[in-house]
């Protein structure tokens, strides 16, 4: 899969895509991430990318030439059957794991980065497929969002990870693959390893004892319990058995 980000801060990415499966995956040639330069698509002496919004108030806009010459240049570049642009933004559709296995099967994604007060809406009414935000809270730009996004879709690509079923397990994945947590899902359940005391907590004796039956049913219960304390919301959508109330308490 091939991700083409358009950010002010090409720099940004140098840590993110060179550390841990996202380099491994590059390495291994199953996904290539090229970082474009807005400014490289500017014209003028200054290489201007943003301005004052029509209309007046606080902030600056992203002006939408250097943004069209960015995609329209990444569009010809190369032939992609299914390629979205998406742009990162607080107001875009919440990003969850559903969409980042959607987003898994395309060969292309274009990101943009959002910045300063916002982008040209006639940016996003004519290039834009998706607008994408990674949760209710505002960043200084897109750039760790465009991260987010890589990190998520990456980990999803056939023959990334290694052990198919760490990914299948644990919080917002299922067998399929396709729920979202609104779809019902919990949160994965407790991990512990070696050693199996530390500074007097002992790992629960459980997972010491070998009895595949009772590891299970206690990473259920223990599943319920962080999803009842932390994301009560996600409960809703799941259809508890009775074992399931059973263990709840
Ligand atoms: N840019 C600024 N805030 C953002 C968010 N929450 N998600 C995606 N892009 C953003």
């Amino acid at each position: 899969m091939n991700f083409d980000v358009i950010t002010i801060f090409p720099d940004f990415f140098a840590g993110p895509l060179s550390h841990g499966m996202v380099f491994q995956a590059q390495k291994r040639g199953l996904i290539d991430v090229r970082i474009h330069d807005l400014r490289d698509f500017t014209t003028d002496r200054h290489r201007t990318v943003d301005d004052r919004p029509f209309g007046g108030g606080a902030g600056m806009v992203l002006k939408p030439e250097p943004l069209f010459r960015a995609i329209r240049k990444i569009q010809a570049e190369k032939m992609a059957s299914a390629r979205k642009v998406i742009l990162l933004t607080p107001q875009g559709k919440r990003f969850q794991q559903r969409i980042a296995f959607q987003f898994s099967s395309l060969d292309q994604a274009v990101l943009i980065c959002g910045r300063y007060e916002g982008v040209d809406e006639r940016v996003t009414e004519c290039l834009v497929d998706e607008e994408l935000s990674i949760g209710d809270y505002v960043l200084s730009g897109g750039e760790l969002a465009a991260c987010v996004f890589v990190d998520a879709v990456t980990r999803l690509l056939p023959g990334v990870l290694n052990n198919s079923s760490s990914a299948v397990n644990e919080s917002f994945a299922t067998l399929e693959g396709s729920l979202s947590s609104a779809e019902g899902s919990l949160l994965d359940y407790p991990h512990y390893t070696r050693p199996e005391e530390f500074e007097g907590q002992r790992v629960p004796e459980v997972l010491l004892c070998g009895s595949h039956k009772r590891v299970e049913l206690w990473r259920r219960k223990k599943a319920l319990e962080k999803t009842l304390k932390n994301r009560p919301d996600l409960l809703q959508y799941t259809a508890l058995s009775e074992e399931d109330k059973q263990l709840l308490g």
